[in-house]
């Protein structure tokens, strides 16, 4: 009987499977598995070598993660048998097809989270699909976890791409604990970095941003204790004197720092330092996951924090009233489609024209001033503002407004709700 048919059998006594694109050892040959370098996908890369006795193909994706040491990384990949490691510079494509409609979209989930991991995620996932295919795999391997956000980006975008593909996700399974990780790491060679006493952070981090998770940061009540900032100076250390940022945007998307026109990448990294320097960027949030549970997260986004409120900025400038109050939903839409790993659904390019068509009047200037932890709009000039100087100054009338008609105007304005007034309180006249 093929797997598929056990889910309709209803005399089966095993739990039917729940799933057309999980693999059990023996349905794969060859693997690709998504590598960090770190310990889970270290023990992953002997451990499926063992127990499906498959070749296993490693793929590493730089986007942008500060500090990685990338030939390292491949020389402990070669170390543990992996018949080639691919290592992939993905920062460019990264920001010009996930960060440059996220930057349009305003794009945040939540209270403050500008969706790094979950931009990520798709974009990997559709690296490990190409090369997968490339190298003749069958199937993809990655380390996510059961209660995380981030399995489900990586396999809903698998099982999109490439329905012939399937997956392998070990931690969901294997119940290993981080001790008998270490002890597996121990016993089959796989180097263990630093002391094994405290599980260090969970950390994810791009261009975009870094966040932390896991230790003290699971319970509500600890405030954040300092080690946890690797990314962002505490704003009490950061410099007593201000500084000003500012950030030149055509069609909604930076084009220039402090007067030196960059490339997106090159933009977000330099504004990125700057905001670092100051604390700009520290969110600690509590967000409601894809798969229900609530978690805490620390997260440092110099760089989005202050991208994303010029871009605001600018957009509320150029746009009229209306634009401006239907935009934010369709941000808000985004935002969670792509935080609930649908990044694939149609819905998600909808928005894109429309959030594209907004932006093309983008173009300009914001200046910001960072100061202990705070990014502060203090300039901001566009050739395309909806704004006059001399008709929204408090003297004056002419040109396109009559302070004249202003009393007509109000009479109309208000009648429905004089009317309703009146009706609701007979006995108030
Ligand atoms: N909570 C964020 C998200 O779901 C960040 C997840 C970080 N991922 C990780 N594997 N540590 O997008």
């Amino acid at each position: 009987m093929s797997s598929h048919d056990t889910v309709f059998d209803v005399n089966a006594t095993a739990a039917p499977r729940t799933n057309s694109y999980e693999a059990g050892p023996g349905d794969v040959g060859r693997v690709l598995l998504l590598y960090s370098g770190g310990l889970d996908t270290s023990v992953m890369l002997k451990w499926i070598q063992d127990h499906y006795d498959a070749d296993v193909v490693t793929l590493t994706v730089n986007l942008g993660q500060p500090g990685e040491d990338y030939t390292a990384v491949r020389a402990k990949a070669e170390m543990l048998g992996a018949l080639e490691c691919i290592v992939v510079d993905a920062r460019e494509q990264f920001a010009a097809e996930y960060l440059a409609p996220a930057i349009k979209a305003n794009a945040l989930y939540g209270t403050g989270y500008p969706l790094f991991t979950a931009l990520g995620r798709p974009l990997i996932a559709k690296l490990a699909v190409e090369h997968a295919r490339r190298m003749g795999c069958d199937a993809i391997a990655h380390g996510c976890t059961g209660k995380g956000n981030d399995q489900v980006r990586i396999d809903a975008t698998v099982a999109t791409l490439a329905p012939e593909l399937k997956v392998i996700a070990p931690v969901r399974t294997w119940q290993m604990g981080r001790e008998e990780e270490i002890e597996y790491a121990r016993a089959n060679g796989i180097p263990v970095k630093g002391g094994t006493e405290v599980a260090p952070y969970s950390i994810d981090d791009n261009l975009w941003g870094r966040s932390s998770e896991g230790r003290w940061i699971e319970d509500l009540d600890h405030a954040p204790d300092d080690d946890v900032f690797n990314l962002v100076t505490l704003p009490e250390h950061a410099p007593d004197d201000p500084e000003v940022i500012a950030l030149e945007f055509e069609r909604g998307l930076p084009v220039a720092v402090n007067g030196e026109r960059l490339g997106l990448v090159e933009c977000i990294e330099r504004t990125g330092e700057i905001g670092a320097r100051h604390g700009v960027g520290i969110v600690d949030h509590i967000e409601d996951r894809i798969v229900g549970l609530k978690v805490r997260d620390i997260y440092e986004v110099p760089a989005a924090t202050i991208i994303l409120s010029a871009h605001q900025e600018l957009e509320r400038l150029v746009a009229t009233i209306h634009q401006n109050q239907m935009k934010p939903m369709l941000d808000q839409r985004w935002g969670y489609l792509v935080y609930a790993g649908l990044w694939w659904e149609p819905l998600r390019s909808d928005l894109d024209a429309y959030i594209d068509a907004a932006n093309r009047y983008v173009t300009g200037t914001i200046s910001l001033k960072l100061y202990k932890g705070s990014a502060r709009v203090i300039q901001r000039s566009s050739p395309h503002a909806v704004y006059d100087a001399s008709l929204a100054s408090f003297a004056g009338s002419g040109g396109l407004f009559s302070q004249g008609a202003a009393p007509g105007f109000i009479e109309l304005w208000s009648l429905q709700s004089r009317m309703a007034w009146r009706v609701r309180n007979p006995d108030a006249q």
